[in-house]
């Protein structure tokens, strides 16, 4: 029996890996513009990580990790996310010394056992960005600008921005009894997950996906009814700089996230052209993550995008490589000076194949089947003229072109 990848892990094959890289590198650009630098922390962390930071009552955490065992009894998890990581790390590290902001993106995968569908996978990738250490609302202002920027250089279309406001420990207290206070008179029509979930952590039942639910907390009080002074002129901040922006956006309420680290800010931005997983990138402010997992007090703020859920958008958009070129060289002398010309064009920007052995029809077919734009031959009446058969697949006009100017020929073209 052939074996078969493991569910939800997918292949990125060779025809849809070049978007792959594409968008990564087009973040990369433009989050470099923004003064961020890379940071790589590993796939694997401390269990506790995850823990502490994402909450014991999140779905994440309750039954998403990937847990194991390593051979001396340690637990361990794939990351299920990039930011409790970044955070480990920019403690270890002591990056706050070095840094009076900290401007870091990562790109890479994460784990999570969801149910796999379309958009949704055990293996994902994230592209993510976090500024540690300034708590001013320019800060998520900019930070969102950033991101649907990036969208818009990749063509993106029909994106929609949500935000809310969760608060901070200063109102968050008060906010939670209304909530429980709110929740015991509906808790017959809560889930069971709700049920257990809503003394330790109320806010989750606004996150559940269950319809009985989603319909009893309608009319729950939001977050933003109960912010404390400090977070509502943060609010009202952000919300005014992003209009300085000309970025539209929506306030959505009910928007919690998945994850108990947020303070303050929170967003998703949802796509039309995707069907249920619709979240393309989401985030917020998170000013006590790194207090919580022992550093000093540090404001942060950050996003992560779905890599896959973005690719799915860009395809179609990206521009073409270029030409692909095959060369063919007839006989030893040929095949040998074919090595220099072959250098210099691929030095130069072009992709060139080498297409040796067989008769020259033989490679021919085998280049017009790899899809090439260009045939360079070389044979023995070629080198004796100082001048290659340059074959335009398209049109099949073949004409002779001198060593030195065959990229310019090609380029040309
Ligand atoms: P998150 O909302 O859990 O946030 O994930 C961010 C994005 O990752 C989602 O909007 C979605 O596009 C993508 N994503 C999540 N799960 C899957 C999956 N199973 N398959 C495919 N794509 C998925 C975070 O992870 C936070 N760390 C974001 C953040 C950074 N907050 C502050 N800094």
């Amino acid at each position: 029996m052939t074996i078969k990848a493991v569910r939800g892990f997918n292949d990125i094959l060779p025809d849809r890996s070049g978007v792959f890289r594409y968008v990564e590198d087009e973040a990369c650009r433009v989050f470099t513009g923004y003064g961020f630098s890379e940071i790589r922390p590993p796939v694997v962390e401390k269990t506790e990580l995850f823990l502490r930071s994402i909450g014991e009552t999140t779905d994440i955490v309750e039954k998403e990790m990937y847990t194991f065992k390593d051979r001396r009894g340690e637990s361990i998890t794939l990351r299920p996310e990039g930011t409790a990581p970044v955070v480990r790390a920019y403690i270890e590290h002591g990056l706050y010394h070095r840094y009076r902001v900290a401007r870091l993106f990562y790109m890479g995968p994460m784990f999570r056992y969801e149910r796999p569908q379309k958009g949704r996978y055990r293996q994902f990738f994230q592209i993510g960005a976090e500024v540690l250490g300034d708590s001013s609302p320019g800060v998520d202002a900019e930070a969102i600008e950033m991101l649907l920027n990036l969208f818009e250089r990749l063509g993106l279309k029909d994106v929609e921005l949500q935000i809310n406001s969760l608060g901070c420990e200063k109102c968050r207290p008060a906010y939670r009894e209304r909530l429980l206070g709110f929740l015991e008179g509906l808790k017959d029509r809560l889930c069971e997950n709700c049920k257990r979930r809503m003394n330790i952590n109320p806010l989750r039942t606004l996150d559940c996906k269950n319809p009985s639910c989603i319909e009893a907390t309608t009319d729950a009080p939001a977050t933003l009814e109960n912010l404390c002074s400090e977070c509502s002129s943060h609010f009202e901040e952000v919300k005014r700089l992003l209009k300085r922006y000309g970025t539209a956006f929506t306030v959505n309420h009910r928007m919690v996230r998945g994850l108990d680290y947020y303070t303050k800010t929170t967003f998703e931005v949802l796509s039309k052209g995707l069907g249920a997983q619709n979240a393309i990138a989401a985030g917020g402010r998170y000013d006590n993550l790194v207090k919580t997992l022992g550093g000093p007090q540090t404001p942060c703020f950050g996003f992560a995008i779905g890599t896959e859920r973005v690719v799915l958008l860009t395809e179609g958009n990206i521009p073409s490589p270029g030409p692909l070129v095959a060369f063919i060289g007839m006989g030893e002398e040929a095949e040998k000076r074919g090595l220099e010309i072959v250098r210099d064009l691929r030095n130069r920007g072009l992709r060139v194949v080498v297409y040796a052995g067989g008769s020259l029809k033989a490679r021919m077919k085998h280049a017009n089947r790899a899809g090439a734009d260009f045939v360079v031959i070389l044979g023995a009446r070629e080198l004796e003229e100082g001048a290659a058969t340059l074959r335009h697949m398209e049109s099949g006009r073949e004409e002779p072109v001198p060593f030195e100017g065959l990229f310019e020929a090609i380029r040309g073209r």
